[in-house]
């Protein structure tokens, strides 16, 4: 099974997280130095993917101009002998080869989905990657998927435990453990209520989908929120020819909350060492906080 393609879909309307996102888009928030996108492009480049399929619209053109050449910039780097950040940036530019789709509505994550059909419809399979959804570990997360995708040749869903009073966030999967961490998925349900919830396997922003997963998209009609919703499609896909879903291993961290954004920026500046005493000294006054 050949996954060359990671599909990206950043344009949904970002409500959580306005008013930053009234003109930014919420993958452009930066996590300390760059973009949340960048940190899941990096991820998908790690994992083995060429081409990423960005899922935009008339609004989200900054997206893809963060992976393109900016000439007026690199050329007033290049005059100011900043040779480190002139490589930043032309680093960036040359990154990925980056295929851009409009989803003219924002009709929801299955219908954006369902938008890069004529680009990958022809693959083995292909990724997704929810642009604000960020996950670290020593394996990445993708590549966890495309292990197993790959061995089981089977559509995969990568899913965390979460504590039980979050599960109405989510799309939540039941199934039998074939392996260890390794679920063959019996039912999805999209956002349960907490008392309703059938486990607390969390489906989180990484997928391997294999093209027939247009066909089950095609069919739906709007579900939860009034949006065309992946999860359905997932569920009509395990019935007809199977899903798994794995456990993926790893730090992760929901750019779309807050407390989690906020705690990535922390994170991340904690690993650069050019950083990490400054940050402590002056987060140590801040967190002696009594409540
Ligand atoms: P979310 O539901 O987290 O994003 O979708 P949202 O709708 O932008 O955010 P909130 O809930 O209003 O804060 C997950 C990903 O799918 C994209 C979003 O941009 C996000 O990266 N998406 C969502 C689309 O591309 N199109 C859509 O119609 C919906």
């Amino acid at each position: 099974m050949n996954i060359r393609k990671a599909v990206i879909p950043v344009a949904g309307w970002g409500t959580r997280s306005l008013p930053a996102t009234k003109n930014i888009p919420k993958e452009m928030l930066p996590i300390y130095n760059k973009p949340v996108v960048q940190y899941i492009v990096e991820e998908a480049l790690s994992s083995g993917i060429e081409d990423i399929v960005f899922i935009s619209n008339r609004d989200k053109k900054v997206v893809e101009d963060h992976f393109d050449y900016n000439s007026q910039l690199e050329a007033v780097l290049e005059r100011a002998g900043k040779e480190d950040m002139l490589k930043c940036v032309r680093d960036v530019a040359e990154m990925v080869n980056i295929i851009s789709v409009r989803q003219k509505r924002a009709l929801g994550l299955g219908h954006a989905v369902l938008c890069a059909k004529d680009v990958v419809r022809y693959d083995d399979a292909f990724a997704v990657m929810l642009g604000d959804d960020l996950m670290f570990g020593m394996n990445p997360g993708l590549n966890q998927l495309m292990e197993i995708a790959k061995s089981e040749r089977k559509s995969v869903v990568g899913v965390v435990e979460v504590p039980q009073e979050e599960v109405k966030n989510y799309g939540i999967v039941t199934g039998t453990e074939q392996a260890p961490g390794v679920f063959k998925v019996k039912t999805l349900v999209e956002k349960p209520d907490i008392n309703k919830a059938p486990s607390r396997l969390a489906i989180i922003g990484r997928y391997i989908l294999t093209p027939n997963i247009f066909d089950c998209l095609a069919k739906l009609s709007p579900g939860s929120g009034g949006e065309i919703q992946l999860t359905d499609a997932l569920q009509v896909l395990a019935e007809q020819s199977g899903l798994l879903a794995v456990k993926l291993n790893g730090k992760r961290f929901d750019a779309g909350n807050w407390a989690e954004y906020l705690t990535a920026n922390i994170y991340f500046g904690m690993q650069d060492p050019a950083l990490r005493d400054e940050l402590i000294q002056r987060l140590k006054p801040l967190l002696n906080v009594s409540k």
